[in-house]
């Protein structure tokens, strides 16, 4: 089983999803295609799902790839998207779906290594959607937090990894072991963090969702 759940309900909730919008069904299938893998279609859904209810005005994104869900998330925020890749190929063909999409001046694409480009920053974000390197969550959160408003959510994909981070590490084979080790420690100081109300779910491939309190 690749999914961390029945194939059968994934297939069955994916097949119940509306249409989508602007160029996003290319950009779907030009991922499928080349073996990009973008946000699942049940992920997409519950991203807009939240940012309808968050309504946030500046969004930070680890892991552009071609720009699906920078896209995707444009429409809920009021201020900008700040996108964060790499990888050079993938970062030209998010430039040409953004600018085919007319969203140029609302989604910035930072190239190069995230870490290094968000310690330039000087934005609040209300979102932060961390869908890259899976053994680096952690740093991806320890750099990042700063620029977390109050009220603000992390939102991290994929952090059961087809079911793997569940497993006994004797379990997994050696060379998955140090984002085994990363992404247990990462998903345990969240749901240990008293500066957040966090939540581990199981559907894509694993999604926790952590919302930083208010201060009082
Ligand atoms: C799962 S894909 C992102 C998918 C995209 N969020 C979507 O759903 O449309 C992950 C991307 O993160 C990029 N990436 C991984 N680690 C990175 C890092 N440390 N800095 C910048 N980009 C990184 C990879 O090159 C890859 O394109």
């Amino acid at each position: 089983m690749s999914n961390i759940n029945y194939d059968f309900i994934i297939e069955y909730i994916s097949s119940m999803q509306p249409d989508l919008k602007g160029n996003l069904k290319e950009i779907e299938d030009y991922g499928k295609e080349n073996n990009v893998p973008i946000v699942t279609p049940i992920m997409h859904r519950f991203l807009e799902f939240i940012l309808s209810i968050k309504r946030p005005r500046n969004i930070l994104e680890f892991g552009t790839a071609i720009g699906f869900s920078s896209i995707l998330m444009s429409k809920y925020a009021s201020g900008k998207i700040i996108t964060l890749e790499r990888n050079e190929r993938m970062r030209v063909v998010a430039d040409r779906n953004i600018k085919e999409a007319g969203l140029e001046d609302k989604i910035e694409i930072k190239f190069g290594d995230a870490i290094e480009n968000v310690k330039n920053l000087d934005e609040k974000f209300d979102i932060i959607f961390i869908d890259a390197a899976k053994s680096k969550y952690q740093e991806f959160f320890d750099v990042s937090y700063p620029m977390l408003d109050d009220g603000g959510i992390i939102i991290a994909d994929n952090v059961l990894n087809k079911g793997d981070i569940a497993k006994p590490i004797e379990d997994i084979e050696r060379r998955n072991r140090t984002i085994h080790r990363g992404m247990n420690k990462f998903i345990e100081n969240m749901l240990n963090d008293e500066r957040f109300e966090t939540v581990l779910l199981p559907f894509s491939d694993g999604v926790l969702l952590a919302h930083k309190k208010e201060v009082e």
